[in-house]
């Protein structure tokens, strides 16, 4: 098991959950603040007041105008963590101050750096574009997992598990029985595993909502960049329909499905999900349908990882897991999650 690699960039929310209100969420075991300042800009700072602890996030903390009041004694910090107001006395200590977070907001995400803020580089953010295109249509939500993120990398990099535990929703039994091909990009730090499908049952995930009757052709194009940002980019189609040499596609049906898996502690876990398709753009009955169905997906592999975070708790130490050609991707994974937390 991998534990959570520092200086690193995750996904802390989708930029609509933030307003010109007080929000908090732990990253990687950090409390972290944040709202949206008057001129739009996302801010993050430490969830706890320097004075004594209190939680700027809990009432009767407040913001007032750009600045955050400590509920406790009063406090007071600007968007940059720096202290301007202390009960009692006119000078402010010098060491009086939060320090802020990177963050950058973009493809709908809120990301922050974790860990050494000299280490922030923002060129590192792997890109999610279909999230924000005017050519997709994106439903989106996020479910609380009681386990740790590493279970859920697994279970992300492997589908065959599709055909079990998601059957009658996106599972068919051809997706466990085709074999993948896994790659890992070494220096882009990057794994790939693919899995194209000739000729298969649609499940009703994609029969609903494409419209398609009959056989498909299903490819599933895992591209997934420690640790944090999880991207499979699937593909529907006739069977017997290939893209053009020319990389045009118009037969197809595409749905770039996005995860973002960010650790809140060593044991829970936020699970962003994204679906974002390039067909019924304007059905909002699509829309609903696609958002309950992956919903139940993801809850449904949530219920299966709490239990597995369960097993792990009560298992006795040196406990060796067995692994087959399937864990391929999810073992390359493994490998740069040990690299990157070797690293930090
Ligand atoms: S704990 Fe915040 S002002 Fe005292
Ligand atoms: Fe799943």
């Amino acid at each position: 098991m991998t534990s959570i690699p520092r200086d690193q960039w995750y996904v802390a929310a989708y930029g609509a959950e933030i307003g010109h209100d007080l929000f908090t969420r732990t990253i990687c075991g950090e409390p972290i603040l944040f709202w949206r300042t008057r001129d739009g800009a996302v801010t993050a700072v430490p969830d706890r007041c320097v004075h004594r602890r209190f939680p700027l996030s809990q009432p009767p903390s407040r913001l007032v105008d750009d600045q955050v009041v400590c509920g406790y004694h009063g406090f007071t910090y600007d968007a940059g963590g720096k202290c301007v107001a202390v009960p009692g006395q006119s000078r402010i200590p010098r060491t009086a101050r939060l320090l802020p977070y990177p963050v950058v907001e973009q493809d709908s995400f809120v990301w922050v750096f974790i860990g050494d803020r000299a280490k922030a580089d923002t060129s590192r953010i792997p890109r999610a574009p279909w999230l924000v295109s005017p050519d997709y249509t994106t439903v989106a939500g996020m479910e609380p997992l009681r386990a740790r993120y590493s279970l859920l990398v697994d279970n992300l990099l492997d589908l065959s598990h599709e055909t079990y535990l998601h059957g009658g929703y996106i599972g068919t039994p051809e997706v466990a029985a085709t074999p993948i091909t896994t790659a890992v990009d070494e220096d882009a730090g990057i794994v790939y595993v693919s899995r194209h499908i000739d000729d298969a049952e649609c499940p009703p995930f994609y029969a609903k909502s494409t419209g398609l009757r009959g056989r498909i052709a299903r490819w599933q194009d895992i591209e997934y960049t420690p640790p944090c940002l999880y991207k499979l980019h699937s593909r529907i189609a006739p069977v017997g329909s290939v893209p053009h040499p020319d990389g045009a596609d118009p037969d197809a049906f595409h749905v770039e499905v996005v995860y973002a898996i960010t650790p809140e502690t060593d044991h829970s876990t936020h699970d962003f999900w994204c679906v974002a398709r390039d067909f019924a753009l304007d059905d909002e009955e699509v829309s609903a349908f696609l958002a309950e169905s992956n919903r139940t997906v993801v809850l449904q592999d949530v219920e299966a990882l709490n239990v597995l975070e369960q097993v792990i708790a009560t298992e006795p130490a040196g406990y060796q897991e067995l692994s087959i050609n399937i864990d391929t991707g999810g073992l390359a994974a493994r490998r740069l999650l040990q690299r990157l937390c070797a690293a930090s």
